[in-house]
């Protein structure tokens, strides 16, 4: 089987893809700085510490290992702190991406799959999302997102590099068997956080504005299950000789803040204490995304619904591991 390189194989959605793969019978290779990616999360033997700002510590693992494809997760991920340390995002998601194609192309690597974001969409102008949406960041971190896809395109053009970058819209759940799952730290996403409020570990769940023009006023998002996000990773490294672009992984449907803390009460059998705070900046009252070229290309589709979502969240938050 090849060898699939997973740089950010230690975090939240590369540590569920590396499963899969390996489940999959693919050789996968880790590579991690570890900075917030977690050693138990990592379900392969062969993982190496290495940092996209040291090309050196890339060049290593190409050296010792003969890759096939890279799949690319490593990136600083945080919203509100890339508007406080832009600096920070642009050096290691752009030039970080730089130095790994770089030591790709020495390699002679030319197939990298790449965690983009829905966040290079910015304000949306219709919903749900498609590719060809316009791309309007409006934070410095899907900025950086859309840089990458930028690059890959003119390095397709010029080094014949195959990309396939994903956009993805809101990853959440954990693995059905509840190996591994989600921890940030600090964690700013409402499932995890809405779990801790029912568990007793935070205070409350801060409803970040319920004035929006949506039905129950609360801002909808479209979450995908991280295990649906896995399969779309190993499609993509079956058919990237077909395809170099960028494809959307959303489910088209939308659910609000309240509604995920009204299944969550439900599934918990818990209340959850809830306070309205004004509205977060940035953030946009509605977000999906079909995923009608993702199924056309890679014949992929969600499986798995909220209420998956949450059970494989809410077993994880009690079960944790890391
Ligand atoms: N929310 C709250 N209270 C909280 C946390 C979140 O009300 O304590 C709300 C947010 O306002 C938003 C929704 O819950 O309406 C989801 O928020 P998340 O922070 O969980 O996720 P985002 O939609 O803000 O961000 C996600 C990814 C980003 C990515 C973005 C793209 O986490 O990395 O989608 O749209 F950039």
């Amino acid at each position: 089987m090849k060898n699939i390189l997973v740089m950010g194989g230690a975090g939240y959605i590369g540590s569920h893809t590396v499963k899969h793969l390996v489940e999959n019978g693919y050789n996968v290779i880790v590579a991690d700085n570890l900075i917030s990616g977690h050693r138990e999360a990592i379900t392969t033997d062969k993982f190496e510490i290495a940092d996209l700002m040291n090309k050196e510590s890339l060049r290593a693992v190409f050296k010792k290992y003969p890759i096939d494809t890279v799949i690319h997760f490593a990136a600083f991920i945080a919203v509100g702190e890339s508007v406080e340390n832009p600096a920070k995002y642009y050096t290691n998601n752009v030039i970080g991406t730089l130095n790994l194609l770089d030591v790709m192309l020495e390699f002679d690597v030319k197939k990298i799959v790449f965690s983009s974001t829905a966040a290079v969409f910015g304000n949306p102008i219709y919903t749900p999302i498609d590719e060809k949406h316009t791309t309007n960041p409006i934070n410095p971190y899907g900025q950086t997102k859309l840089m990458i896809e930028k690059i890959f395109e003119d390095y397709r053009r010029a080094y014949g590099l195959s990309y396939i970058a994903f956009r993805y819209f809101n990853a959440s759940g954990c693995s059905f068997d509840g190996s591994i799952g989600e921890a940030h730290n600090p964690e700013t996403h409402l499932i995890p956080l809405v779990l801790k409020a029912i568990k007793g570990e935070r205070e409350n769940i801060k409803i970040f504005g319920d004035d929006y023009d949506t039905p129950d006023g609360t801002c909808i998002r479209d979450y995908i299950h991280v295990e649906d996000l896995a399969v779309a990773h190993r499609l993509a490294v079956e058919n990237i000789d077909k395809f170099s672009g960028t494809l959307n992984l959303g489910t088209s449907k939308g659910t609000s803040v309240k509604e995920i803390i009204d299944i969550s009460e439900k599934i918990t059998g818990k209340k959850c204490p809830v306070v309205i705070e004004k509205r977060r900046a940035g953030d946009p009252a509605i977000l999906s995304a079909t995923s009608d070229k993702a199924k056309e290309i890679l014949g992929w589709s969600p499986k798995y619904n909220m209420e998956d979502i949450i059970k494989t969240a809410w077993n994880w938050e009690l079960n944790k591991k890391y």
